[in-house]
This record gives structure tokens, sequence and C-alpha cells, in this order.
């Protein structure tokens, strides 16, 4: 065991300062780089473990975040990324050394730890050479995961689970409908519905990338991107019907909104179920620089939801898991199971070091990734 934090090299970290107007403002102005003091070990909890992170997810939420735009705002000034993998190099006096042990490949869980847990941790995220988390954020990397692989597992797949699952209940022979495929949750929601036996239509704004999830487990891919010039979406309720007998899906999982939603309430089975799990080309629904309310809130159409039988289910993963703690350890024992019998497999298309942190974002932003991009803070 170590005891002292003395000898460990000096680290880099990214610090938001202040909450922007949008996440693109945010990289640009208030977000910086800087030297990391080594966190002092005279000052950290019996319970406390260091690790030396190798690699951090860059997500969505990471960016929602730099505008306060996001339902959680942690205190300022804070280290963003919300899961991240590495190293333990130093732990507390009374940590269990099954839990954590000087040496041993770790990832934190985000709901205890880092910028969008509740507590004292909310300042260390993964964008950063060092972090301190509490034992009980600590879990193993699973033998066969690689660290990019551990950081963008928890949140991409309990997402997917909650939506899919708990809300939606999907069955096997069920045709889900999955926009944003090529993302973080999309993707993990795409590999969740295959391994339950579902039928995967998958959408996208890009032949290349959804070529990519056709690989990845869909069964149907459909590029909904509108004709040049145009805004939103074209209409592809017609392959849908085809694709479906003409019956159309059992359930759709949405995690982009706008104008894809209501194209796809007139491609549904009566009956259906629809999930609300985000809306990643509507960002700016809440105000910038954490000034919190909806001014430009997404609207559903109520005559189709009637006359379509529609159930809207709103599937916000960790509010729900706040509000009933009990959901979570069926969700948590089922997606481990499925990592240990090689089931979930986290793909990664974008690895970038530390210092390009602004390009990482931007590409996250700009939607250049499929399923996970990651920083690696030694490099
Ligand atoms: N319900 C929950 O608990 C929960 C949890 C995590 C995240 N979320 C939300 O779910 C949404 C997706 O999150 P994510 O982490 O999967 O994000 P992501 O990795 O960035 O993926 C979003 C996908 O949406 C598609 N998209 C379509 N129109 C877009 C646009 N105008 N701008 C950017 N992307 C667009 C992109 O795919 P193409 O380029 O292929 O079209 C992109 O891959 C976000 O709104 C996020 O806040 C919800």
């Amino acid at each position: 065991m170590t005891n002292s934090t003395q000898g460990l090299p000096m680290g880099q970290r990214v610090r938001v300062t202040e909450f922007a107007e949008n996440p693109l403002e945010g990289v640009d102005k208030y977000l910086t780089l800087e030297d990391q003091p080594m966190p002092d070990s005279s000052t950290l909890g019996e319970c406390d473990v260091i690790i030396e992170i190798k690699s951090a997810s860059v997500g969505w939420v990471d960016l929602l975040m730099t505008s306060g735009q996001y339902q959680h705002m942690p205190p300022l000034p804070y280290t963003p990324g919300l899961e991240y993998s590495g190293i333990v190099v130093w732990v507390g006096d009374a940590v269990d050394s099954n839990v954590a042990a000087v040496g041993e490949r770790v990832y934190v869980d985000g709901f205890v730890t880092g910028p969008r847990s509740p507590g004292k941790y909310q300042q260390y995220g993964g964008f950063a050479t060092y972090a301190v988390a509490p034992e009980a954020a600590i879990r193993p990397i699973p033998e066969s995961f690689s660290f990019d692989q551990a950081c963008n597992l928890l949140g991409s797949y309990e997402t997917a689970y909650h939506c899919l699952i708990a809300c939606g209940q999907l069955q096997a022979g069920e045709t889900v409908l999955i926009h944003g495929a090529s993302g973080s949750t999309g993707l993990a929601a795409v590999h969740i519905a295959k391994i339950l036996g579902a039928t995967v239509i998958a959408t996208g704004r890009s032949d290349e990338k959804l070529a990519v999830v056709k690989a990845q487990g869909a069964d149907h891919v459909i590029n909904c991107k509108a004709p040049e010039g145009e805004a939103g979406v074209r209409r592809f309720r017609d392959e849908v019907k085809a694709l479906t007998g003409g019956k159309g899906v059992d359930m759709v999982y949405d995690g982009v909104g706008g104008e894809i939603s209501l194209e796809s309430m007139r491609c549904v089975k009566f009956g259906a179920r629809f999930l609300v799990v985000g809306w990643a080309s509507t960002p700016f629904v809440a105000k910038g620089k954490g000034q919190r309310g909806a001014p430009n809130a997404n609207m559903l159409p109520t005559n189709l939801i009637m006359m379509k039988g529609l159930k809207v289910l709103g599937c916000p993963t960790v509010i729900s898991t706040q509000h009933d703690e009990s959901i979570r350890p069926e969700r948590m024992e089922k997606i481990m199971q499925w990592v240990n019998e090689g089931e979930l497999q986290p793909f990664i298309s974008h690895r970038f070091p530390l210092s390009e942190i602004k390009t990482a974002l931007k590409s996250k932003w700009n939607g250049d990734v499929i399923g996970g991009c990651v920083v690696h803070p030694s490099e």
C-alpha cells in the first residue's frame, strides 16, 4: 500500500471556470488546461482513492454541463469527465484491499463520483491526470475490457437498459426504431435490443456511420438526413412501413428529438411505446449560463399520440434511479452478466490526447463520433 503521494509526477487537468451561453462557447472560452497539483493524501479521507487516469469518456452530457444546460450543475470550478478509468496510485487506510489496491485497473461509477455525482467529489472529473474518488465508486475493469471500453460502459448501457427494458419492456420478436443509433447511448441501445432478440431499425445522418452501426448489429439502417440545403429530416415512414410488413414499429427509442420525433409517430403500430431518451438535435431547450427554464421546449403532437394510442414514456435514467434506488441493482447485475459473457463490447471510434480536449469535445458536438470518444491524459 502507498500512504503518500510524494514522488508522483505533476499532472494536468481541464477546468471549467464559468458556465457559458452554450457548449461551444464553453469549450472555447471557459475551459482551460492547467497543471494539476498532486492531490495531497494528508488532506484526504481514509476511504478515499487516488486514480491515475488512463482514459476518460467525452460525453454529450459533459458538453451540456459546460453551459449549465444539463439538469445537474456542479459547483464551479470543476473538472469535467463523468466517466473515467485508470490505475489506483494511492488508497486511504480504511479502503478494503478487495475493492481497490495500488496498481489495480479500475473504473468509476459516475453516480457516486465525478461531476454528475451529488457530493464532495464533483470537482474531480476524468479530464485530468489524477482524480480522487471514494471507495464506493471504484469498480474493477472486466478482464476483457480496455481502459477505453471501461469508461464507456455504465453511462451508455445503463441508459439503454433503463429506456428499453425498465421503461419500454422491449420483448424478443418486437421491432424497435432507434434514432441517434451511432451515438453513445444509441449504439448501446442497438447492442441491448439485439441481445433481447428484437429487430432493430437504426437511423442516422451519415451512410459511413450507419455502415458501422449495421456491422455492430442493427438489422436495417435508414439515412434520414434532409436533402442538401433543407433543415430537419426527410420522410422515412414508407421505408419503416415496408420493413415491418406495413405494420409499423412496436417501439421508438428517441435520443434525437425535434422533427425526427414527429416523423417517427407516423411509422408506429397502434399502441406502440415511444421512449423520450434525449434531444441531441435540439440541445438548447434550456437557457444557457445555468439560468434553467425551458424557453425552447420540444413539442409532441397530441393528435398523433391519441389516434395511435401511443404510450409516450420519459426515461431519465439518473433521475429515475434517484427516485427509486431499487431499480439499479437488477440493471447492474444484468449488464455485468452480459459483459462477463462477452455479449457487450463498447465501441470507441475517436481517441485524443488530453491536450486536444477542445478538439475531442467538438468532434462529439459535431456528431463525428460513433459510440465512444475518449481522451488519454498520459499521452
Ligand atoms: N435518458 C437518459 O437517461 C439519457 C442519458 C444519457 C444521455 N441522454 C441524452 O440522449 C441524447 C443522446 O445522448 P448520447 O450520449 O447518445 O449522444 P451522442 O453520443 O452525441 O449521440 C447523439 C446522436 O444523435 C444523432 N444526431 C441527430 N441529429 C443531431 C444533431 N443535430 N446534433 C448532434 N447529433 C445529432 C447523431 O447521430 P448521426 O450523426 O448518425 O445522426 C449522434 O450520434 C442526448 O440528448 C443526451 O442528453 C439521455
